[in-house]
C-alpha cells in the first residue's frame, strides 16, 4: 500500500462537512498518509509531498455547480507543473441538494484534470445531502462507503459510489425551510428578505 495525500478543497476547512468525511474516511483507513488543506495556499509544497504518495484523494464541496475557488486554485498550480509520478486520484464529493447526480458536473471537471495531468481516474463517492449527514445517525450510510472507499484504494480496485440521506423531496424540502428559516431569525433576516434578490439594499 503506498502512501495516501488527501486534501480537503472546503473554504470552511476546520468546519466543514469535508473535514467530517475525512475523519470518517481515515477510520477505515490503515496506511500511511498526509493531509493538507486549501486555506492553507501552500500548494507548491502540497505538491512536492505529493510526489511521495501513490494516491490522491481530494474530498470537497459543490459549489454553485462547480468546484470551489480554493480547490480550483490548487489544480491550477498542478496544471502548472503536473506530478511526475501520476497519483491515482479519488474523490469523495458532497452536495447540499438531495440529489448526488448535481455532482457530475463537477466529477467531469475532475477528470478533465486528470486527463491534462496524465493523473489516473480512479474512484469517486458522490454525496447528496451532504450538509445533513455529519450530525445525524444518518452519517453511518456514509461512514460504510467511505470503508469501503478505504478497502478499495488500498487493494488497487476502482469503486464508484453514491448515497443521498433517505428523505422524500417533500420532507427534505420542508427540512431545509426549517433550517434556513431558523438560521435567517438568528441573523436578523425575514423570510422576505431571504426571497428578494435584493443584496445589502442594493
Ligand atoms: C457558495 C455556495 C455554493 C453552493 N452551491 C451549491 C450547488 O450549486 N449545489 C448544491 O447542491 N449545493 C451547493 N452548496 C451547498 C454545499 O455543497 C454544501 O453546503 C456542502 O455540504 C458544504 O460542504 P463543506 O462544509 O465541506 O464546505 C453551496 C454552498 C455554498 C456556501
Amino acid at each position: 500500500m503506498g502512501k495516501l495525500m488527501i486534501i480537503n478543497g472546503s473554504p470552511r476547512a476546520p468546519k466543514s462537512n469535508s473535514r467530517h468525511y475525512i475523519q470518517a474516511f481515515l477510520s477505515g483507513w490503515s496506511g500511511p498518509y498526509e493531509q493538507y488543506s486549501v486555506v492553507e495556499k501552500k500548494h507548491a509544497s502540497c505538491l512536492e509531498r505529493l510526489e511521495q504518495c501513490s494516491d490522491l484523494l481530494l474530498v470537497f464541496p459543490l459549489y454553485t455547480d462547480a468546484l470551489p475557488s480554493g480547490l480550483m486554485e490548487f489544480l491550477q498550480a498542478a496544471l502548472a507543473q503536473p506530478p511526475a509520478n501520476k497519483p491515482k486520484v479519488h474523490l469523495v464529493i458532497n452536495c447540499g441538494f438531495l440529489e448526488p447526480e448535481q455532482n457530475d458536473v463537477a466529477v467531469d471537471m475532475i477528470r478533465l484534470f486528470c486527463e491534462r495531468t496524465g493523473c489516473p481516474f480512479v474512484s469517486c463517492l458522490r454525496i447528496g445531502g451532504g450538509e445533513g449527514f455529519p450530525s445525524t445517525p444518518f452519517m453511518g450510510m456514509v461512514r460504510r462507503r467511505l470503508k469501503k472507499l478505504a478497502a478499495a484504494i488500498s487493494r488497487g480496485r476502482p469503486i464508484q459510489m453514491k448515497v443521498s440521506m433517505p428523505l422524500t423531496k417533500g420532507l427534505f424540502r420542508k427540512a431545509a425551510n426549517r433550517y434556513w428559516l431558523n438560521r435567517g431569525q438568528a441573523f436578523g433576516v425575514t423570510q422576505a428578505q431571504m426571497s428578494s434578490l435584493e443584496i445589502e439594499g442594493r
